[in-house]
């Protein structure tokens, strides 16, 4: 089994952007300890980080042939971005979406997303807990058993 997990805007600053919101880990550590699960697991992972709304759409649609589910943190793509949302609902794979933060507990603005309705689930506010549970929900997902 193959699952794509994507980072979007700004997650490449992880570790030094606004640390009290996103925490100390950089996105490296969490591509290590997401890949450290999918060895647990017995799946393949490949990680991807994009800052422009385009290579993500992109890598959305390329990931049909290559892989069986996404993990997607879309970062602020999430609150307004329907090109990303209609890549999602096009493709047939279950994307399963996370953040770091809760953004039910933030700014009005973060608290809607335009990507949840289309998305297998969406799991929010765990830190690297959200990627971790949301590659296991993905393989889940995948197998049958959610
Ligand atoms: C985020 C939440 C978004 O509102 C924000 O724009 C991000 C990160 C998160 O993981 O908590 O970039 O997706």
């Amino acid at each position: 089994m193959k699952i794509l997990v994507i980072h979007g805007p700004n997650l490449n600053l992880l570790g030094k952007r606004e640390p009290n919101i996103y925490g100390q880990l950089t996105l490296a550590d969490i591509n290590n300890y997401l890949q450290q699960l999918a060895g647990d697991l017995g799946v393949e992972l490949e990680c991807f980080q994009s800052n422009h709304e385009g290579i993500l759409i992109d890598k959305l649609h390329q990931a049909v042939a290559i892989f069986e589910a996404v993990v997607f943190n879309p970062g602020a793509f999430t609150h307004y971005s329907i090109a990303l949302r209609d890549a999602v609902a096009a493709i047939k794979l279950p994307v399963i979406e996370v953040h770091l933060s809760n953004i039910q507990a933030r700014e009005a603005f973060r608290q809607h997303s335009v990507i949840a309705p289309v998305a297998a689930g969406q799991i929010s506010g765990l830190g690297v807990q959200s990627y971790l549970l949301g590659l296991r929900a993905a393989v889940a997902k995948v197998k049958g058993e959610s």
